[in-house]
């Protein structure tokens, strides 16, 4: 159930450059249920900045009512959320959209997660989750270069855990593409979230394998209200049929919609 409140900030810190983790106190994660999910924040209580900001969920404690969120500091409301400190509150409208399936995979198999950038936070949630259903996981994190990497340890206590980053200052020079390759990583299935051009990348090298991409899109209501997120469909020639990446995603299943 989407729930609109005002959640306590229990700590903020910046983790790499300019990439904040912030942890959050609320009911709303008692309906937190699918890693992959996000919540939409609204940064300022006036009309300044007015739209939400789409946030990924990188982490959920239902024990203790708490979830972690994993941002970049690049614009106006970015900023203004980076300067907020814990016991302050901070209005979430969530949890929204559908998640990764953790069911289609079973047990004793291998899922490969593969995370560029921001797009890295919401996988650390859903390896959690697969490693507690029994099925192995191996991570491929790109990033920029070394002061954007973050989470590297914590995902290498879940998991064989490779790292690119493009300018070559830590891990595999190049991309995430690269390390698969170099490593014949084999998997039974994919799971991705990332900038398109990676997603595109992972889509075309392995259509023969069973892949879920999380799109990284621009939004506005969060809601399937505006109309600001749509994708067309993968299986509509005429280009008229659509989905809303915001309430039909942000999880595909690859070929569902065009990227
Ligand atoms: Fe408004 Fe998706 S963001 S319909």
């Amino acid at each position: 159930m989407i729930k609109n409140e005002l959640c306590t900030i229990i700590s903020q810190k910046e983790i790499a450059e300019n990439i904040y983790e912030l942890t959050l106190q609320g009911e709303l994660v008692q309906s937190m249920n699918e890693p992959g999910q996000f919540v939409h924040i609204k940064v300022s209580n006036g009309f300044d900045p007015l739209l939400r900001r789409p946030i990924s969920i990188a982490n959920i404690d239902q024990f203790n009512n708490q979830f972690t969120m994993i941002y970049r500091k690049e614009g106006h409301g970015t900023t203004l959320l980076s300067e907020k400190l814990a016991g302050q509150t901070v209005d979430v409208l969530g949890p929204l959209g559908n998640g990764f399936p953790v069911e289609a995979i079973k047990s004793g198999e291998t899922a490969l997660l593969v995370g560029g950038g921001i797009g890295v936070p919401p996988l650390y949630e859903l390896s959690q989750r697969l490693v507690e259903r029994g099925v192995k996981v191996i991570h491929v994190l790109g990033f920029q270069s070394k002061a954007a990497v973050f989470y590297e340890e914590a995902f290498a206590r879940l998991g064989d855990t490779f790292v690119a980053t493009v300018d070559g200052t830590h891990g595999t020079k190049g991309f995430v593409t690269n390390v698969i390759e170099n490593n014949n990583l084999d998997f039974d299935v994919l799971y991705t979230c990332g900038p398109t051009p990676m997603l595109r990348a992972l889509e075309q090298g392995y259509s023969h394998k069973k892949v879920y991409l999380s799109l990284e899109e621009r939004m506005g209501c969060g809601i399937g209200a505006c109309f600001a997120c749509v994708c067309h469909t993968g299986d509509d020639p005429t280009g008229y049929t659509y989905k809303k990446v915001c309430s039909d995603g942000p999880v595909f299943k690859a070929g569902e919609v065009v990227i």
